[in-house]
């Protein structure tokens, strides 16, 4: 395999996403959620790329980039090699774009070359779960889980799933048409590891075994707004104080639970005014474990907790859960391949867990699944000091071509 060649093509993924990362709903940090108006440059700008290898690409009703490269002959199986193009606020440019570029790049590296599969390059619309609470919007509609609860869900405007893909320019009534064929071969996916992992090994790629299960809840603390001057605290019904200190068990649950980790990342408060007591609080819950009995029992746990403390404090409290998603394991047969092509870049494979969901963890529902992580330096993510090593970029892209060739000679 040509190094020199291969260096080239990884800085220009690198650049790549750089230049995807500024097709953002903010000035000046990055944020692409479902659907919103900077989708259309990112879908224009990818389109662009894969126009000349004589792929042909499409929007499907979800809003997921599919582009095909053909086979050898007509009316072959599929392989899927892709991520998602969503982000969530104020991003790094590599989380799910760096798998869909790489795919790109990987085609280009064919040089024309086919084989007895066609390769479909898919971006997924919505991996993160930021616009409507609920993730995997893209890759949902590729297995037939696009439900109509989900469509009609709505984000914090009023917008429905729905209405968005309709502002769009896409129509909701050919979801179906999305779905995967029967002949997909399998699903294989690029991620940065989003971790230290790897760096911690010193190794370049990780071949991932298990992505953990995770619950989504939306809980909602009602109390009595009233005056922040005038009300003695002994007759308060405070939602904000009641969410503080279910989220502060949240926290020593979490700790106290070998594996688990439980995050409240937002909360929203009514009225939201200095001088009024809050009389509703709102706060998403994310719990993950890499066994499912662990991880809904502390989600049961948890809904426990926050009754009782709603209870002593006078104030009621619900919740509503928008995802119970089960660990997944990866197909082991694909698994193996992983291994071997990453061994021959050189470069020793090590097996992992993934503590971030992926589409991976969707579409190994209905097709054999394949997951490679690239080390993340510093282990940052979900950030915009997020990066990537164009050295294991490299790594990655000849893991992809032996992988292809392996598959390939599998498949003969
Ligand atoms: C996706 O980034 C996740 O939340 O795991
Ligand atoms: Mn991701
Ligand atoms: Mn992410």
């Amino acid at each position: 395999m040509r190094m020199h060649g291969i260096k080239n093509r990884a800085e220009v993924v690198v650049n790549r996403c750089q230049k995807l990362a500024g097709f953002s709903e903010d000035l000046a940090s990055t944020r692409r959620t479902f659907l919103s108006p900077p989708m259309h440059d990112c879908h224009r700008e990818i389109a662009g790329w894969l126009s000349p290898l004589g792929v042909k690409v499409s929007i499907d009703a979800a809003g997921n980039l599919r582009g095909v490269y053909p086979a050898v002959e007509r009316n072959a199986p599929k392989l899927l090699i892709g991520s998602h193009l969503d982000t969530v606020p104020n991003a790094g440019a590599y989380d799910g774009i760096l798998g869909v570029v790489l795919a790109v790049a990987l085609l280009e590296a064919l040089g024309q070359r086919r084989f007895p599969f066609a390769i479909e390059v898919v971006g997924f619309s919505e991996e993160e779960g930021v616009r409507f609470g609920a993730p995997f919007i893209g890759s949902r509609a590729l297995i037939g889980r696009l439900d109509d609860e989900l469509l009609s869900r709505c984000d914090a405007q009023g917008i429905s799933v729905r209405k968005a893909i309709e502002n769009f320019g896409l129509k909701p009534g050919k979801i179906s048409q999305a779905v995967l064929r029967a002949d997909t071969l399998a699903y294989m996916e690029f991620h940065i590891e989003q971790g230290p992992v790897l760096e911690k090994l010193g190794r370049p790629l990780g071949v991932i075994d298990t992505i953990t299960g995770q619950s989504r809840l939306e809980f909602t603390f009602v109390g009595r707004a009233n005056h922040a001057g005038t009300t003695p605290m002994d007759v308060r019904y405070d939602a904000i104080a009641a969410a503080a200190e279910w989220i502060t068990a949240v926290e020593r649950l979490a700790r106290d639970t070998s594996g688990l980790v439980a995050t409240v990342g937002r909360i929203n408060a009514k009225p939201g005014a200095t001088n009024v007591i809050a009389g509703e609080a709102r706060l998403s819950l994310d719990v993950r474990h890499g066994s499912d009995e662990a991880r809904t029992g502390a989600v049961d746990n948890l809904i426990c907790l926050a009754e009782q403390i709603a209870k002593r404090r006078g104030l009621s409290v619900s919740d509503n859960t928008l995802l119970n998603q089960q660990a997944v394991r990866m197909d082991p047969i694909l698994m193996n391949e992983i291994e071997e092509a990453i061994r021959k870049t050189g470069c020793e494979p090590h097996h992992m867990v993934s503590g971030a969901g992926h589409d991976a963890m969707i579409l190994a529902e209905k097709v054999p699944t394949g997951m490679i992580f690239l080390r993340t330096p510093g282990g940052i993510s979900h950030d915009p000091a997020e990066s990537v090593e164009v050295e294991d970029v490299a790594k990655a892209i000849e893991c992809g071509l032996h992988l292809l060739d392996q598959i390939a000679s599998s498949k003969a």
